[in-house]
């Protein structure tokens, strides 16, 4: 009787520790994410104010689709039993990134008012301080956000500071609530898997014109150019996204912990967002898989043990 008793509890926990909350699961990296954990046998809950995509994929029926706004609506019930939360909550204008990312340049430069400023911080971080909180309050061990390379902050936090300040009190917000039990997986830039874009600077060419720019950094005094550098670096699959933060929900990874340094654009938001003259150094303690080339490293490790039946 004793026996049967643990085993029954061991199903039950089990089940209750698979059970994953998507906060953001119908957009695009979102949708990545339910799909390769629905793949894997999760139960899966997505939350966004849309509820279910439009789409009509089959894997799309294994998922729970609740619509709620998450910045304003009570999510405690979504939340419910799960062992993990993911936010893939945030964003920026909604264009679509250009083949080869010169076609961004003018997208940032025409996003750029102060009115745009507020709107990147509204979108990025109240809505996932609100996330943080709830998954803490309704007793989520586990918690997984997707921020952004610390590479793209140094390089464009002049550009868009809103949406940098978004994703920084965001940051903070899985810190503050989840500390180690927070993994945050920052993407420079995300497609689908095999697009132009990633064979557009995934090349020999690119690779010799970021080292060279990287050795020309070192022997100045000002470092590399990070623009240059960000325009010669890869995006990340959408599916390599979407493995590494599955299997970080899944407690499955071996992350440590480290300082991330980024330098922070100062605003002045008395009377809208204003960009002050100076920035200062930001440093954040946590579990980061930071940029292409650590997303694609963590992803090839869990691709090939997962293949393998583990
Ligand atoms: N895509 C990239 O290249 C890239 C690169 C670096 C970092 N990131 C970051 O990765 C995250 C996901 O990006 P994405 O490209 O997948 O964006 P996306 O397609 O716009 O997806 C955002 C998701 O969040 C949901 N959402 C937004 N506000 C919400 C709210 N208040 N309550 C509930 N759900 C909400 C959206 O659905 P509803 O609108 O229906 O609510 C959607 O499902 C963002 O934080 C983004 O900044 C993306």
């Amino acid at each position: 009787m004793m026996m049967l008793r643990c085993a029954v509890l061991a199903v039950l926990t089990t089940a209750a520790a698979l059970k994953t909350c998507v906060i953001g699961g119908s957009g695009f990296i979102g949708k990545a994410v339910c799909k390769t954990l629905a793949a894997k046998g999760v139960a899966v809950t997505s939350v966004s104010r849309s509820g279910r995509p439009a789409d009509a994929e089959p894997w799309m029926d294994q998922v729970d689709w609740v619509a709620a706004d998450a910045g304003n609506d009570n999510i405690a019930a979504a939340l419910d039993g799960a062992g993990a939360c993911i936010s893939c909550v945030g964003g920026f204008t909604g264009a679509k990134a250009s083949p080869t990312g010169t076609g961004d340049i003018p997208v940032l430069f025409a996003s750029y008012s102060p009115q745009d400023q507020e709107e990147y911080r509204a979108k990025n971080g109240p809505p996932n301080e609100a996330i943080a909180k709830a998954a803490k309050e309704a007793g989520v061990g586990r918690y997984v956000l997707v921020g952004v390379a610390a590479d793209a902050e140094n390089g464009l936090a002049g550009g868009i500071p809103g949406y940098f300040e978004g994703k920084a009190d965001a940051l903070d917000a899985a810190v503050r609530n989840f500390g180690a039990d927070a993994v945050v997986v920052c993407p420079h830039e995300v497609v689908e898997p095999g697009s132009a874009r990633i064979k557009a600077v995934d090349n020999p060419f690119a690779r010799f014109a970021r080292d060279a720019n990287k050795a020309i950094g070192s022997v100045g005094y000002r470092g590399e150019d990070l623009v240059t550098k960000l325009s010669l670096t890869p995006p990340s699959s959408v599916d390599d996204v979407a493995t590494v933060v599955a299997a970080a929900a899944a407690s499955d990874l071996d992350i440590d912990v480290s300082t991330r340094t980024t330098r922070r654009v100062l605003l002045d938001t008395s009377n809208g967002i204003k960009t002050l003259d100076e920035s200062r150094e930001y440093n954040v303690e946590a579990r980061f898989v930071d940029g292409t080339d650590a997303i694609k490293e963590k992803a090839s490790g869990k691709v090939a043990l997962w293949n393998s039946g583990v």
